[in-house]
């Protein structure tokens, strides 16, 4: 890991003040004085801040049941974002695993593990996406049929990958994903002569949404559903 991430992950100095401390040669890893942020570092290094010894951090993981009408963004000078529902420390240094659009609810990941976000969000590790879908117009059989062959969207160069839609209800589907591209599951339904009216994801791999959790609600995952995604 990055110096610079190492000192973020277990202190609550900002990323300018660590940079600040690094430049000033109030950082020593085992004994010398810190050459550069970027350097590479692991549990294994004496990593002093100050004089004051920091320990590995550890790394967390979040699920977040998203409400309508925030941002899966960081910060926003006028509308509310994910992280303003997150009371943690070190909030800044968690990332936003695949991000929901503003009226989408449901499942939302966060972590500080920057290998474990690459790896379901990464389109070569193909991670399931499970969305609950209601739509404004009755969801035909030939949808059904498009989804699983897949769909060549606008602007896109390649068609999405093989989905599976399953009939709920007349207007009510669930869609499973393998991918995350942009407003992917609206223009899916758009391509098919629908639209979207309700959007709410329930699952990533093997982590669902904790039915205990009400919307804006948070809690740490457990160590199985880290190792399970
Ligand atoms: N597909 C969409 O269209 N929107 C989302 O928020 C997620 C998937």
């Amino acid at each position: 890991m990055r110096l610079d991430k190492f000192i973020g992950h277990t202190s609550d100095l900002s990323r300018r003040d660590i940079h600040r401390a690094i430049k000033r040669g109030e950082v020593m890893i085992n004994g010398a004085a810190a050459p550069s942020p970027s350097l590479s570092v692991s549990a294994q290094d004496q990593i002093t801040l100050q004089g004051r010894p920091l320990a590995a951090p550890t790394l967390r993981y979040f699920m977040l049941h998203k409400p309508a009408g925030v941002l899966s963004a960081r910060t926003d000078a006028h509308q509310p974002c994910v992280l303003d529902l997150i009371d943690t420390p070190r909030k800044d240094t968690l990332q936003i695993v695949g991000r929901l659009d503003k009226d989408t609810t449901g499942l939302l990941l966060l972590t500080d593990d920057g290998q474990w976000n690459h790896r379901i969000t990464s389109p070569r590790s193909a991670c399931a996406k499970v969305y609950e879908v209601a739509t404004a117009d009755v969801i035909t059989a030939d949808a059904v049929e498009r989804f699983a062959k897949g769909i060549l969207l606008k602007n896109d160069s390649t068609p999405t990958r093989p989905a599976t839609l399953e009939l709920l209800g007349e207007r009510r589907a669930r869609v499973t994903l393998q991918e995350g591209r942009y407003h992917q599951v609206k223009r899916m339904f758009a391509a098919t002569g629908n639209r979207v009216t309700e959007l709410h994801r329930t699952g990533i791999g093997n982590i669902v949404l904790d039915p205990q959790l009400s919307p804006g609600d948070f809690r740490p995952l457990t160590a199985e559903e880290i190792a399970h995604v």
